[in-house]
């Protein structure tokens, strides 16, 4: 059948890297994908990924057995309902569904109302209650954005003032527009983090690997937060024991929930924990895979996804045979100099097909093709993945390849995977 892939990041280009491995692929396409899924996939121009419209009569015309939509925006916007109500299928949840990432609030009430471990929060629509709130409460603070902001609408705060400072950011400057019309005020967690992600029809829940994104932009976790600098699976924080508490105390409950709540939660659900002394705590969640944390989850991954993605779509997951491979990956972000400040763009990269003849898996994030030659154009620009049979020997080959990649103002971290390397000792 043909595929239709909604994205153009790094994750989309994991996907399509296996996608295009799946015995039921007959041709892939993706809105608008960039060049490094350009090798697997026609990549279609001048459609919006966020007009459903348009990728109804794109799906419609290029004769589409499956879409998958990787970011949240057209999730959120309701693109797999379009896509349903035309006969399409269709991998990733409902809007009404989706609203577990687009609405933090929302997020809460579910969690609250199933009792799902989470950090006590109370929700203000009204920037003076929400600074009486934290001028009485003990700090720090989690101070969130109800609604979508690319991943910016966290603030971590430690005193009283930065909290107020915080308030107003979001909900007097509008910071991240509407999504700043309500805050989540949090309970700050210690502990680790972790992220699992969950296959789901609904009903069958199938955990993936768990795995460890790294946000900040420098080494030993300081600096800027980004959008993350690199990740590896599987994450040895999560041992079997807490595998399986994940399982049941956070995944089962929420999917339960969701049905009870009347929006059945199928695609990828990706709970972003904290590992906090008294057990696992949601942190978020997500509508979606997540990124950089898919680009080393899909490669462990040894059934064919178009089936697994199939099955979570017909409500089939609990007669599909799921393998992993017993192998660990790790992905190092190479990034624009300045990143996640200001940076520019138009940088010619080198050096790619010779991290890939090393045994890399070379995934395109922030890349342009300018007269022949392959550009940055983006913050984050390429990740570097290695697999192998377990985590050391998985960073050297991820670090190996990113060696042999160089473009002006090039960084990296040098520590990815510090906190399973530490582990392992
Ligand atoms: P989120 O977008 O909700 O994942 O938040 C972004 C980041 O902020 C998370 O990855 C955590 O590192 C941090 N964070 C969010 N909420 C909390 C919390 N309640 N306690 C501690 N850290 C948090
Ligand atoms: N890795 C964080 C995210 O995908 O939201």
């Amino acid at each position: 059948m043909n595929i239709l892939l909604i994205g153009s990041g790094g994750r989309e280009h994991a996907l399509a890297w296996k996608l295009s491995q799946s015995k039921h692929t007959d041709k892939l396409y993706a809105v608008p994908g960039n060049p490094g899924i350009a090798k697997f996939a026609e990549c279609v121009s001048g459609v919006s990924i966020e007009d459903n419209d348009a990728i109804v009569a794109l799906a419609k015309e290029k004769n589409i057995g499956l879409a998958v939509v990787g970011p949240e925006a057209p999730l959120v916007n309701g693109v797999v309902d379009a896509l349903t109500a035309a006969g399409i299928k269709a991998f990733g949840p409902t809007k009404d569904a989706a609203e577990l990432e687009g609405s933090k609030v929302y997020a809460k009430v579910v969690m609250r109302r199933y009792k799902i471990p989470t950090a006590r929060s109370e929700v203000f629509g009204d920037p003076s209650r929400a600074h009486v709130y934290v001028r009485q409460m003990r700090q720090p603070f989690a101070i969130k954005a109800d609604g979508l902001a690319a991943g910016k609408g966290v603030i971590l705060t430690k005193t009283a003032d930065e909290a107020v400072e915080a308030i107003d950011l979001l909900m007097k400057e509008k910071a991240f527009g509407d999504a700043g019309n309500r805050v989540v005020i949090e309970e700050f967690m210690e502990g680790e983090e972790a992220s699992v992600l969950a296959f789901t029809d609904g009903e069958t829940i199938v955990a993936m690997p768990a795995s460890q994104d790294h946000k900040r932009v420098n080494d030993g976790d300081e600096g800027l937060n980004t959008g993350g600098m690199g990740a590896y699976a599987p994450a040895p924080v999560i041992t079997p024991e807490l595998s399986e508490r994940v399982m049941e105390e956070i995944l089962k409950p929420t999917i339960e929930g969701m049905k009870k709540e009347g929006r059945p939660y199928k695609g990828c659900l990706y709970a972003g924990l904290m590992i906090t002394a008294k057990g696992p705590k949601v942190v978020e969640f997500n509508a979606r895979f997540g990124d950089p944390e898919t680009q080393v989850v899909l490669p462990l991954l040894k059934s064919d996804l178009v089936e697994v993605m199939l099955a979570c779509v017909d409500g089939k997951l609990a007669e599909t045979e799921i393998e992993w491979a017993d192998e660990a990956a790790v992905s190092v972000v190479m990034a624009s100099g300045g990143y996640p400040g200001d940076y520019e763009k138009g940088k010619k990269i080198e050096g790619v097909d010779e991290a890939e003849k090393s045994g890399a898996l070379v995934f395109h994030a922030g890349t342009a093709e300018k007269d022949g030659a392959l550009v940055t154009a983006g913050g984050r620009v390429l990740n570097v993945v290695g697999v192998a049979k377990d985590i050391p020997a998985a960073v050297q080959k991820a670090y190996a390849g990113v060696e042999k990649i160089s473009f002006d103002g090039a960084h990296y971290r040098k520590d990815i995977a510090h906190r399973a390397l530490e582990r392992l000792k």
